[in-house]
């Protein structure tokens, strides 16, 4: 029996409560001041301090470790809620050890967090976890090897492909994301869950280096990169899924993408997030991207594909059940895994190995369906299967 999801719930009903109490006695921006609260304890718990924490104890943590702090958070280091809603906060989160709590419950509490201030009209979703550990399940990264996620949210893939590589010496994550939210949230995530090795910036993916470092935009992920050896040279695995709605105009990109090309005036974004894996991904290197359906079946995209397929060898697609992005889009995808080629290899010589997932996990209005206590679905049966036909 193939292994299947725990849904973790206490967290985030407790984050949940945390972000009431806070949205009803203060104007203090809930995301932060909850974060706030979560680094606090983190910080109490290393100490291995058994009284519970307090806001006069949580106020010395902060401030003391304000440098630290400012990494998760924008504004000041300490609270801006007064002490008796700190401790009343305190004391909701008093049950929860962060120490030792679970990949699913910090990820699952994480999402509630986000998803207030997550957009999807702006392709701003999680994920769903199931979906996250099909790719890095059939990805199989190395301790050696550099992963990267140019759209990386709250860092699930990168926390995944953390937990697959098992080795604490990892220190080869990298994960790229232009809203400063979700980027705080990622390298949140790899503090309280990955021993602090994420390497995490928040840039715009798409832009490529080329324009200069002062003008007033996001930098991009060549210059976050400038100092960083091993990620200069190329990663040897992307998983990723890149933003789906919204797209550009084609004359901003024509001079960096060549699929800007194929498009007349407008091209989405999800297009260029496949050239851009490729300009980052090493020769050799390994991909899973989750896009929209209709870039793997629409005759609109036979020039995209075409263009794939002349890039990379593509090995195989995972056509995923039409409510596994519920509620957040019911929008259709598939994910497509592909192997960058070498500069000597030519056409697709090879079979494409073509998955159809028959179960989400969820109903048609987004509810997670369980089975036997875990989400029912059927991804870990297709990463098997897929495994057998992908020797890398
Ligand atoms: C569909 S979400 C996926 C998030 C994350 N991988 C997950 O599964 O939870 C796409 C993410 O891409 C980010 N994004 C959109 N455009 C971007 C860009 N140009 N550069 C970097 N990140 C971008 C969004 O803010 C969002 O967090």
């Amino acid at each position: 029996m193939a292994k299947r999801h725990f849904v973790g719930v206490s967290l985030t009903s407790q984050i949940r409560r945390v972000q009431e109490l806070l949205l009803a006695r203060t104007g203090a921006d809930e995301f932060y001041e909850t974060i706030r609260l979560l680094v606090a304890k983190a910080f109490h718990e290393r100490s291995r301090a058994t009284a519970p924490l307090t806001f006069e104890r949580a106020h010395i943590l902060l401030t003391e470790n304000s440098a630290e702090v400012m990494r998760f958070v924008e504004g000041v280091p300490s609270f801006s809620a007064p002490p008796d809603l700190v401790n009343e906060c305190l004391r909701v989160l008093d049950p929860v050890k962060l120490n030792d709590i679970k990949f699913e419950a910090l990820d699952a509490a994480f999402e509630e967090m986000t998803s207030r201030h997550y957009k999807s009209d702006k392709g701003q979703f999680f994920t769903p976890r199931h979906v996250i550990e099909l790719c890095i399940d059939v990805l199989r990264p190395g301790k050696t090897d550099t992963v990267c996620d140019p759209a990386c949210g709250s860092g699930a893939f990168l926390k995944a492909a953390y937990d697959y590589i098992g080795d604490s010496r990892a220190r080869r994550l990298y994960g790229f994301e232009i809203s400063p939210r979700a980027s705080k949230i990622a390298s949140l995530m790899s503090f309280l869950g990955c021993g602090d090795s994420l390497k995490i910036h928040t840039v715009d993916s798409l832009r490529v280096a080329g324009g200069t470092l002062f003008d007033g935009q996001a930098a991009s992920i060549e210059h976050a990169l400038a100092d960083d050896r091993l990620a200069k040279a190329g990663f040897d695995v992307i998983a990723t899924n890149p933003p789906f709605a919204g797209d550009v105009s084609t004359s901003e990109y024509v001079s960096n993408y060549e699929v800007a090309n194929l498009s007349k005036t407008r091209v989405e974004r999800d297009v260029l997030f496949i050239e851009r894996c490729y300009q980052l991904l090493k020769p050799g290197g390994r991909m899973a991207i989750v896009l929209p359906d209709n870039k793997v079946s629409a005759s609109k995209f036979a020039g995209l594909r075409e263009w794939m397929i002349r890039k990379f060898e593509v090995v195989g697609v995972v056509s995923l059940h039409g409510y596994t992005f519920r509620p957040y889009t019911s929008q259709k995808a598939s994910i497509v895994f592909a192997r960058k080629r070498t500069g000597m290899e030519a056409g697709n010589d090879h079979m494409v190995n073509f998955y159809r997932s028959d179960k989400a996990g969820k109903t048609s209005s987004g509810e997670i369906v369980l089975a036997d206590g875990s989400i029912d679905h059927d991804l870990d049966e297709i990463a098997q299967d897929f495994k057998r036909e992908w020797v890398l």
